[in-house]
C-alpha cells in the first residue's frame, strides 16, 4: 500500500524534452528517497506517440532501461479517456507530465484535473489556445484540487511564468512586458542585424539557423510569428487580459506573401533569396536611425494592446545587445518604476526546458503533501 505522501508521476511525450525530463526525474527521486520526510515519487506510465510502458498494478517503472522498454513495449497504446481512466483509479495522488507539443493532450487537461490529476508541462497549447480552454482547466483545477503548472511554456527554464504570478499577485501593477520570445528570431536577427559590423544576407541567415538546428524543419514555423503569438497570449492572460486566441492581435510574419503556399521548406529556402530586399530595407531603415530591427512581442496591459512583430531598438538598447539565441523578458511595472525587472538567458534546449517542468513538479510536490 502507498503511504499517503506517495505521488506517482505519469509522463506522456518522451523527445528532446522528455527525455531529459526523465533524467531529471530519475534524479529527484533518488535525492527524495534519501530523505524519509519527502514523499516517494514513482514513475508509473511513460508514453511517446506510438508507444506505452505502463505498470498496470501502478508498482514503479526502473528508470535503468526505461527507454528500450519503451522502444520494445507490446503494450496496447491507451487513448487519452482511457489514460485517464488508469491514472484516476491509482491508489495514490497523480501528477501528469505533458512533454508533447500535442493539442489533444492539452484540451484532455480539464479532464485530468476534474479526476484530480494534477499537470505539470512545457506545452504551450492548452494555455494560448481558445479563451474557454484557459477557464476549464483553472476551474476544473479550483474545484479538485488538483494543481497545473507551465513554466516552460514561455522562455523554456527562465523563470518568466513565476516572475509574473509573483508581480501580480502581490499586487503590483505590472504596465508593460516585452522581450525577445524566441531563440530563433534571437539568433537570426543577432547576426542578421548584429550591434557591430554588418551581419549577412536574410537568406543566407535564415538557412544557417536551418543548418544549426535551430529553426523548425520548415522555417516558415518560425517565420509566422505564431510561436511568439502563443508565447504572449499566456503572459497577457497571466496578466489579466482577457485575450481569446493567437490569433486575435496583430502577428507580423516574416513569410514573404508569394511564398505562404509553396511546397516545403526546401522550396522556401530556395525561392528566398528573390526577397531579401525586403528585410534588406527594414535593416537599412533602422541603421539610418542608428538603430537595429528585432523581432519582439509586448504586452500594453493599460492599453489592453498585444502585439508581434519588428520593432526598432537603440544599439545599446538591452533587446538590441542580445547575445546568441538568449531570450530576454523586460517587465515594466509600478514597483520596479524606469527600470523594468529582466530575465535574460537560454530560452530553449532539452536540459534547461527540462529544469522547468522538474522544477514545477517539485512545486506540485510540496503542495500536494
Ligand atoms: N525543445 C525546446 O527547447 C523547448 C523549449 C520550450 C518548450 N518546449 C516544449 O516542450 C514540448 C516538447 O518539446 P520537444 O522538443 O521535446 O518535442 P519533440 O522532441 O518533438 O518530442 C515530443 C514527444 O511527444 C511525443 N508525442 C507527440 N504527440 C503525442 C501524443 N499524442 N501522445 C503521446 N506522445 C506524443 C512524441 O512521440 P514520438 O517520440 O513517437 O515522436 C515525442 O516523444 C513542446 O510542447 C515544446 O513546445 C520545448
Amino acid at each position: 500500500m502507498p503511504s499517503p505522501k506517495d505521488v506517482y508521476i505519469a509522463v506522456i511525450g518522451a523527445g528532446g524534452v522528455g527525455k531529459c525530463f526523465l533524467s531529471q526525474l530519475e534524479g529527484l527521486s533518488k535525492r527524495l528517497s534519501a530523505s524519509p520526510r519527502s514523499p516517494k515519487i514513482s514513475l508509473i506510465f511513460v508514453s511517446r506517440s506510438k508507444k506505452v510502458h505502463y505498470s498496470q498494478n501502478y508498482t514503479a517503472l526502473s528508470y535503468g532501461d526505461l527507454a528500450t522498454s519503451l522502444d520494445k513495449s507490446s503494450q496496447e497504446p491507451l487513448a487519452l479517456p482511457k489514460i485517464i481512466e488508469f491514472l484516476a483509479a491509482a491508489p495514490a495522488k497523480v501528477v501528469l507530465v505533458d512533454n508533447t507539443s500535442s493539442q489533444d493532450v492539452a484540451d484532455s487537461y480539464p479532464s485530468f484535473l476534474s479526476n484530480g490529476i494534477s499537470i505539470v508541462t512545457p506545452n504551450k497549447k492548452a494555455f494560448s489556445g481558445s479563451y474557454k480552454l484557459w477557464q476549464d482547466i483553472f476551474a476544473s483545477a479550483a474545484e479538485s484540487g488538483a494543481k497545473v503548472y507551465h513554466e516552460s511554456s514561455v522562455g523554456a527554464g527562465l523563470p518568466v511564468i513565476s516572475t509574473l504570478k509573483d508581480l501580480v499577485e502581490t499586487g503590483d501593477e505590472v504596465t508593460k512586458i516585452e522581450g525577445v520570445f524566441s531563440g530563433t528570431m534571437s539568433f537570426l536577427f543577432n547576426s542578421f542585424a548584429p550591434t557591430e559590423g554588418s551581419g549577412g544576407k536574410w537568406s543566407a541567415e535564415v538557412k544557417k539557423a536551418k543548418e544549426l538546428g535551430y529553426t523548425e524543419p520548415d522555417p516558415r514555423d518560425d517565420l509566422n510569428g505564431l510561436d511568439v503569438a502563443r508565447k504572449l497570449t499566456i503572459l497577457a492572460r497571466l496578466a489579466g487580459l482577457q485575450v481569446e486566441s493567437p490569433t486575435s492581435f496583430p502577428v507580423q510574419s516574416l513569410i514573404p506573401k508569394e511564398l505562404e503556399s509553396v511546397a516545403s521548406g526546401d522550396e522556401f529556402l530556395q525561392k528566398l533569396p528573390e526577397f531579401d530586399s525586403q528585410m534588406e530595407e527594414t535593416k537599412v531603415a533602422a541603421e539610418k536611425e542608428g538603430k537595429v530591427v528585432r523581432f519582439v512581442g509586448s504586452i500594453d496591459v493599460a492599453k489592453k494592446e498585444v502585439k508581434v512583430g519588428l520593432e526598432k531598438f537603440d544599439r545599446s538598447h538591452p533587446i538590441a545587445a542580445l547575445k546568441g539565441s538568449d531570450n530576454i523578458i523586460s517587465f515594466y511595472t509600478k514597483r520596479y518604476g524606469a527600470n523594468p525587472l529582466i530575465i535574460q538567458g537560454a530560452g530553449a534546449g532539452g536540459e534547461v526546458t527540462a529544469m522547468g517542468v522538474t522544477g514545477d513538479l517539485i512545486k506540485v510536490l510540496e503542495r500536494l503533501s
